[in-house]
């Protein structure tokens, strides 16, 4: 099956109207307790009103029905994510901390659905989020073992700087957390599946 694919960049109120759906694609890629869904939302919206909000979302040319997303921001001072994990490696790597976190872009979210995973669409919407960003380092968090999403971060040039990190309030599941410096290394085979030449932008 070949089906084209387009990016769409959303600014943050679109990126807000359309989170129902981008929604079902974070249920159905990760698969998390239905009650945590209405917490993810709020988090979401609130990220939309970060510095320098940035997100792509995947959709079938056909339909405009999304299969993917991603989006990050400006990390400082004051944001729980970026205070928890900077804070942690501070205590441990002082250096670390500041070549990664001193001006990093977070990226916060990246899913795609289950049945779209593999055909490089998670490669173009990281790409895609982090050409032409005026940060020098990108920073995210990832399930620790060997996954794709792993893969992928780490074909991308992303490298550990935090290892076995537990965030406050979910002991049982460790992280790893990841940097890169930007711009990415050129992609080393570009895909031709689901490629489209476009992506298109959304206010
Ligand atoms: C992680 C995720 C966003 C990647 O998107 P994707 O569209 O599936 O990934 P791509 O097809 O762009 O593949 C990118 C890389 O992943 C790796 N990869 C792809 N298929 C793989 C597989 N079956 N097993 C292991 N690695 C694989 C490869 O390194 C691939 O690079 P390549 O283009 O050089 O082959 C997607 O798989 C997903 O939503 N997973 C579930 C949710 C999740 O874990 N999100 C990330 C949270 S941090």
């Amino acid at each position: 099956m070949q089906t084209e694919i387009d990016l769409w960049e959303l600014a943050a109120p679109a990126f807000v109207r359309a989170l129902p759906a981008l929604l079902e694609v974070y249920r159905a890629a990760m698969d998390p307790p239905r009650d945590q869904l209405t917490g993810r939302r709020a988090i979401m919206e609130r990220h939309a009103g970060h510095p320098r909000f940035r997100s792509f979302t995947a959709v079938r040319t056909s339909d405009g029905n999304a299969v993917g997303f991603g989006y990050g921001f400006h990390g400082r001072h004051g944001q729980w994510w970026h205070d928890v994990i900077s804070d942690e490696l501070r205590r441990r790597d002082p250096e670390a901390e500041r070549r990664w976190f001193g001006d990093a872009f977070e990226i916060a979210e990246l899913h795609v659905l289950p049945e779209w995973q593999g055909r490089g669409i998670g490669r173009r919407i990281l790409e895609a989020l982090t050409a032409d960003r005026p940060e020098p380092t990108a920073v995210l968090s990832t399930h620790s073992g060997p996954t794709r999403a792993q893969a992928l971060y780490r074909s991308c040039g992303f490298t550990e700087v935090l290892t076995d990190f537990r965030f406050p309030g979910s002991p049982d599941q460790p992280f790893t957390i990841m940097a890169a410096p930007l711009p990415l290394p050129a992609a080393p085979h570009p895909r031709s599946a689901g490629r489209s030449p476009g992506s298109r932008s959304t206010g």
